[in-house]
């Protein structure tokens, strides 16, 4: 979002406040160009003769996005069933999806194999059960090569400590299964975790990738995963996605020679693709002055933002009303019956009591990680396309909420519990 003489306007030129005032808050706002923009120059940057960019359905959800990454040639990353069939929903092909769950039941991979997408196994006793029911079948499968790739510690998954794949050490196991039941390891995929800080250690993991890779005979792709950083803070640092582009790239064209065959390379990046083009927009209930700090308090919480607490993530927030205003110092919080912070002494244009505020990098883990704590409904979401601004995902109701609950007629029959 842009500071212009007339206030702050989103990334393709709407201004956000026509947006609240058509839509109202709380309020997701996500702009097609930044993700249109974000897909095209990382697609710029590879130069291989395949690329598959699988986007990380886990990310955001909503159809029309999974639509729009579609319509530029992406693939899919699903870990639930549902969001495999959400996929095909949207109009992906069954071999353009891969499926990279982690403890789900056999009964889902097997549902999922039906479906015809590709199923990415990580678990040993999983490989063996899929190859005495599929015999023949083709899989990918997903490695942990061992490597802490920076990056707060919960969203790191390739280290030992990982529940995730199936360590490189296991190979020789790993080969006598595949031989044995006959199976056809199409690809080898890695994914060391989100925020990646340094490209060094990303190439480092796939060339363990690349080491594993070699065991296998039937490959047509190699999946390096995704944790593409982006900047959260103004002055944060990126995965510098040409460098990575450029030197994978070229790894990655010696090996096909080496192996003898084109193979496709494929990513699975979510944060990179639509983080920056979210935004949170929120009103302000309260200003409210304690002994410690001045307190902001908006019509949201972690409910439906839930990085900051959970993650300590820093999320960039700005005054849409007083665009220009003072900078004063606040503790932003939400509404829920806890601890709720979305800041922490920052610096924002001074804060009334109505005031819009917007948060920014609320594309990606932002809805998608929503919940209806505290029974709040979760807001609607409206997608910025070609200069207008589509509502995409209206805001639940205490309906939507009520629905799936089953009241008991006769729970206590003898209470009286009139007043
Ligand atoms: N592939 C696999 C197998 C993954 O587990 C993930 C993310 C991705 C790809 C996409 O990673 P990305 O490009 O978005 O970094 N909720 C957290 C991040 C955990 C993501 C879990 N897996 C967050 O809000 O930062």
């Amino acid at each position: 979002m842009k500071l212009s003489p007339d206030g702050y306007r989103l990334p393709s030129g709407a201004d956000p406040l026509e947006v609240v005032h058509q839509h109202g808050t709380p309020l997701f706002v996500y702009d097609a160009q930044v993700i249109r923009d974000a897909y095209t120059r990382m697609v710029r940057a590879f130069d291989v003769p395949a690329l598959s960019i699988n986007y990380a359905v886990k990310a955001l959800q909503n159809i029309n996005i999974l639509k729009l990454l579609g319509d530029l040639g992406a693939g899919l990353d699903c870990v639930s069933i549902y969001e495999v069939e959400a996929g095909l929903q949207a109009g992906f092909e069954p071999r353009q999806i891969i499926f990279t769950p982690s403890a789900v039941s056999f009964e889902e991979i097997k549902f999922a194999h039906a479906l015809g997408v590709r199923v990415n196994i990580d678990a040993i006793p999983l490989l063996e059960r899929f190859g005495v029911e599929f015999p023949g079948a083709s899989v990918c499968l997903r490695f942990n090569p061992h490597v802490f790739a920076g990056g707060h510690r919960k969203i790191s998954v390739g280290h030992i400590n990982s529940k995730f794949g199936i360590s490189i050490h296991q190979l020789p196991h790993v080969l006598r299964l595949v031989k044995r039941l006959d199976l056809r390891v199409e690809g080898v995929h890695i994914h060391t975790g989100s925020d990646i800080l340094d490209p060094d250690v990303f190439l480092a993991a796939t060339e363990i990738l690349f080491n594993t890779a070699k065991a296998f005979d039937d490959l047509e792709y190699i999946d390096f995963g995704s944790g593409f950083k982006v900047a959260y803070r103004p002055d944060d640092i990126e995965t510098d996605i040409e460098t990575i582009g450029q030197r994978l790239s070229a790894r990655f064209n010696d090996f096909c020679k080496e192996y003898g065959k084109d193979l496709t390379l494929m990513l699975e990046p979510g944060k990179y693709l639509v983080s920056r083009a979210g935004y949170f927009l929120v009103r302000t209930n309260m200003v409210k002055q304690t002994t410690a700090a001045v307190f902001a308090g908006v019509n949201s919480g972690f409910n439906h933002l839930i990085r900051p607490m959970l993650y300590d993530a820093y999320h960039h927030i700005v005054n849409l009303s007083n665009p220009h205003g003072k900078p004063r110092i606040y503790n932003v919080v939400g509404y829920i019956c806890e601890t709720d912070t979305f800041a922490i002494d920052r610096p924002i244009a001074e804060i009334r009591e109505g005031d819009i505020l917007a948060i920014f990098n609320a594309g990606a883990y932002a809805f998608s990680m929503a919940s209806n704590y505290n029974m709040r409904p979760r807001p609607a979401e409206v997608l910025i396309l070609d200069g207008k601004a589509h509502l995409i995902r209206r805001a639940e109701t205490l309906d939507d909420m009520m629905r799936t609950q089953i009241p008991l007629p006769d729970l206590f029959p003898d209470k009286d519990i009139t007043v």
